[in-house]
């Protein structure tokens, strides 16, 4: 951009919003050294005009609650949306770029369920949709995977790619926190999405690994076909009961690659302690993955949080504001990626955690090791957590490496046994 000041619109003052707001004001000079630019908030866009704000970016901006006053202001350079949902931001955003103005987005919910419609339009109007914020807070992985590791083919990406999930589980870890209170206390923090269900039932860490698996590898990845759990059902014993075998349980997001076949999903999983995942707590976040020249890379950090995340709102702006290249917002050259060739998820292979609750009595472990066996699943571990004579009690098994699809047919018998008093709990070991 020729211009020396640079103004902004942000459509959205929470959270990160306001990070983004407070970061600008504190490194004005330095963003000036770097870019030539002065970034100025002309305008804000929020829901609720009443609302007391905690900081006010500068004297020159002016609130508002209609988006046609960003719209239809010419010397808006770039607006950045930060209200989150899907219909209003897309409109928002589509109305932006059909004005001439780059955006920038932390969206991932939006970015994955619409972003090709919104890439192909930027990409005609050969305007910037940048995004580094959208996935994994504070990390820069988009710039990474379009830049950085651009040459590379990417075999596998694991994440862990929530921050609220990996927060509550930590908690419930480290503090032995029931559910809720470790929920209340990520929400109190700023971490959680205006709706948390996306944090817990697994499908905002879907929403951004859709996004990385259109970066790593150029493709869309329909979100409906993505297998996705979440950890509202993990509970205290699991966890417990893991970390006497030596593990930990997080909410992994993960794809791999086979000569151009894709296997991905978001499931709550067992790491090892020595696994260099696991030690990944609280709300940060991290991307481990391989490229086929450089081998493992690991990113690590803040994967929320109002100034982490609008560190990597800035990024964006602050590169829009140099004037770099704008046509790249997928990195790659098509106007439109075509659809991924999917491999089916139950086809997976890892080993596998089982905790049954089954009656105390004789039969019991010869009967569930026999349905093991007939699906070529072999036991590592078993052990029976003590309980009353005649009630029930809790058998963890850990497995050797077995597909999916074996255990799942495993489980069905399993738990239709009379003396398994109520559903088996499996999880993935990674
Ligand atoms: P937030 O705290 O809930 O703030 C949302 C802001 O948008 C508020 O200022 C709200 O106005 C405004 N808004 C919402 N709907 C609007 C509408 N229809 N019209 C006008 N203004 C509207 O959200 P946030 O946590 O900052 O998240 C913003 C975006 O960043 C989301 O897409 C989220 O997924 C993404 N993100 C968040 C984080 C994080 O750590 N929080 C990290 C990465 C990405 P009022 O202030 O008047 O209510
Ligand atoms: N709710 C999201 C999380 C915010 O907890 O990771 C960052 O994308």
């Amino acid at each position: 951009m020729e211009k020396k000041v640079i103004n902004l619109a942000l459509a959205g003052f929470g959270t990160v919003g306001t990070g983004l707001a407070r970061i600008i004001r504190e490194n004005r000079d330095w963003i000036e050294r770097r870019t030539g630019k002065d970034l100025v908030i002309t305008r804000v866009l929020v829901r609720d005009l009443t609302k007391v704000r905690s900081f006010i970016p500068g004297p020159e901006t002016r609130f508002t609650d209609d988006p046609r006053d960003i719209l239809a202001d010419p010397e808006i350079d770039i607006v950045v949306e930060l209200m989150g949902g899907l219909d209003t931001a897309q409109e928002l955003i589509k109305k932006s770029l059909e004005s001439g103005k780059h955006v920038v987005t932390a969206n991932k919910a939006l970015l994955a369920e619409k972003g090709s419609e919104l890439f192909a339009l930027a990409h005609d109007l050969n305007l910037g949709l940048y995004y580094e914020a959208s996935v994994a807070g504070g990390i820069p992985i988009i710039q990474t995977l379009k830049d950085s590791l651009a040459g590379n083919r990417i075999p596998s990406i694991t994440g862990i790619l929530n921050g609220t999930a990996n927060f509550i589980l930590s908690e419930m870890t480290a503090k032995d926190q029931d559910f809720g209170t470790a929920l209340k206390a990520a929400q109190d923090k700023g971490y959680a999405e205006a709706d948390p269900t996306l944090d817990i039932e697994g499908l905002d860490a879907a929403h951004k690994l859709a996004i990385l698996i259109r970066l790593a590898h150029g493709v869309d990845y329909p979100l409906q076909k993505l297998p996705v759990q979440g950890i509202s059902r993990v509970k205290a014993l699991d966890i417990a009961l893991a970390r006497e075998f030596g593990y930990v349980i997080k909410l992994i997001a993960q794809v791999k690659e086979k000569s151009g076949y894709l296997q991905a999903g978001v499931f709550p999983a067992l790491l090892p302690d020595d696994h260099i995942l696991a030690k990944v707590d609280g709300p940060f976040n991290s991307v481990l993955l391989k490229g086929n020249a450089v081998g493992p890379i690991m990113l690590y950090g803040q994967g929320a949080g109002d100034l982490p995340t609008g560190s990597a709102v800035l990024s964006d702006i602050m590169a829009l504001a140099k004037g770099n290249s704008v046509v790249d917002n997928t990195g790659f050259r098509e106007r439109l990626l075509p659809g991924a060739d999917l491999v089916e998820p139950d086809l997976a292979v890892s080993r596998h955690y089982f905790r049954m609750t089954a009656q105390d009595k004789p039969g019991v472990l010869s009967a569930v090791s026999g349905v093991m066996g007939e699906h070529n699943i072999s036991i590592a571990q078993a052990v029976q957590k003590p309980g009353p004579q005649g009630g029930d009690v809790p058998i963890v098994f850990v497995t050797h490496r077995a597909q999916l699809k074996a255990v799942y047919s495993a489980l069905k018998v399993i738990d239709e046994f009379d003396f398994i008093t109520a559903p088996t709990v499996h999880y993935r070991i990674l």
